[in-house]
């Protein structure tokens, strides 16, 4: 636990009257109050304000507001653990309430001892989830149109990382009709389909039976053979496989289908980046831009969000700055059209092995290069330990090893 005091900010839902629970707060020198304010909008405002180490949301009931401003401050401040302090009987949306990101939810009446002890465990919880090395950065891949290049992007992206001397994990989420491994000229001997018919706890030890190693150094986890095999995954527990995936490798890929389904938003929700893949045509664009528009609602900021645009070179009449103002923001990457990138998927090879010196194969590199930056610095912030093994440089010739 840190020396310095924990800086509480407490945020009243409207049914709750101050009084009610003074006497089960106690500050001190671990934890000082830094606020505490009626009305959750008036609470948003708040965090900005004070820019708490800990959110505590009280309340009588738990309303749709209440699990929108957990969720949203949650993915806002992740460093900023929630903690719910409930007025009754938590039965029946204990599970909405953690689902939304609460770190814990004590009911009331608690003895002040108790109340601060759990906050103290929720704050030193989240620094050391966010500080130590335990979780792996996560790139969910998405593209609400089909076609569009998510898996070719995936697949370079994530050889791309292992050619740096990595360790990636690439997970196929498209779970009816994943081609990962056809991409990438493997065979599904085992899948995430009988990972989750093995049962039994989900560890590291286990996933590592199910992941199918490529030539690169990349282990990836297939989807399944048959897209009616894909009704037995259920979403609890692919959040629950990413986070194990997470803590055995230096980055995991997510692959989606192109839609919101289920699964995809609770990696969307469970990623610490995400690579939106569009490609140079007027409907595609308008759907990039509603995808956009769709992760900014769901509260996922710009800074957490990059743009692939693939086939860039396309000859559709479509100019760069059309691009621009049709997205609301210039692509962080260009990825021309080229035939060895159809010929690699036939041949089961990406194009940063098949063809290392087009241009593609530059652009995914490049876009591996600026992924290993940003996480360097991240963890530079979180930790003095974070030293590069070779990424950066064996990226910036093409080669790895
Ligand atoms: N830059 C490119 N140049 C040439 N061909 C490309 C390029 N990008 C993608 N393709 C081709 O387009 C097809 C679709 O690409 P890909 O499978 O990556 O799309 P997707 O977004 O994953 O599709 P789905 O939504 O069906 O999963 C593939 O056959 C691939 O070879
Ligand atoms: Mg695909």
């Amino acid at each position: 636990m840190s020396a310095q005091p924990i800086r509480a900010l407490f945020a009243l839902d409207d049914d709750v009257e101050t009084t009610s629970f003074e006497h089960s707060l106690v500050g001190g020198p671990s934890l000082q109050i830094v606020g505490i304010v009626s009305g959750l909008d008036a609470g948003w405002r708040s965090i900005e304000e004070t820019s708490p180490d800990l959110l505590v949301l009280v309340a009588r009931s738990v309303t749709d507001k209440a699990l929108y401003m957990i969720e949203a401050a949650t993915k806002q401040r992740p460093d900023c653990p929630v903690v719910v302090l409930y007025e009754g009987n938590a039965n029946g949306f204990m599970q909405r309430v953690f689902d939304a990101g609460a770190d814990d939810l004590i009911t009331l009446p608690e003895s002040p001892e108790g109340i601060r002890f759990s906050l103290e465990k929720a704050v030193a919880r989240r620094r050391g989830a966010v500080v130590g090395t335990g979780q792996a950065p996560m790139i969910c891949l998405l593209g609400p149109k089909g076609g569009t290049g998510k898996t070719v992007s995936s697949c370079n992206l994530a050889v791309s990382f292992a050619l740096a001397g990595k360790r990636p994990v690439l997970v196929d989420l498209d779970l009816q009709f994943g081609d990962v491994g056809i991409a990438l000229g493997v065979s599904p001997e085992r899948t995430i389909y009988d990972l989750v018919r093995a049962g039994g706890t989900l560890d590291a030890e286990k996933v590592e039976g199910f992941l199918t190693p490529h030539p690169s150094g990349l282990r990836l986890l297939l989807a399944p053979t048959r897209p009616d095999q894909a009704g037995l995954i259920e979403v609890d527990f692919v959040r629950n496989l990413l986070k194990v995936l997470r803590s055995m490798s230096d980055v995991v890929l997510v692959d989606t289908p192109p839609s919101f389904s289920p699964e995809v938003i609770a990696a969307i929700d469970a990623a610490s980046h995400l690579c939106l893949v569009g490609a140079l045509d007027a409907l595609s664009l308008k759907d990039s831009r509603l995808g956009l528009e769709t992760l900014e609602l769901m509260g996922h900021s710009g800074s957490k969000m990059k743009f692939v645009l693939n086939r860039a070179d396309g000859s559709g009449g479509i100019s760069r700055r059309d691009v621009e103002q049709i997205l609301g923001r210039t692509p962080d990457v260009y990825v021309p059209e080229d035939k060895d990138i159809t010929r690699g998927i036939a041949e089961g090879k990406p194009i940063v092995t098949l063809n290392e010196r087009s241009a593609a194969a530059h652009a995914y590199r490049d876009l591996a290069k600026t992924y290993l930056h940003e996480f360097e610095e991240a963890h530079a912030v979180g930790a003095s330990d974070a030293k590069p093994k070779r990424g950066l440089a064996a990226l910036a010739f093409g080669r790895g090893a």
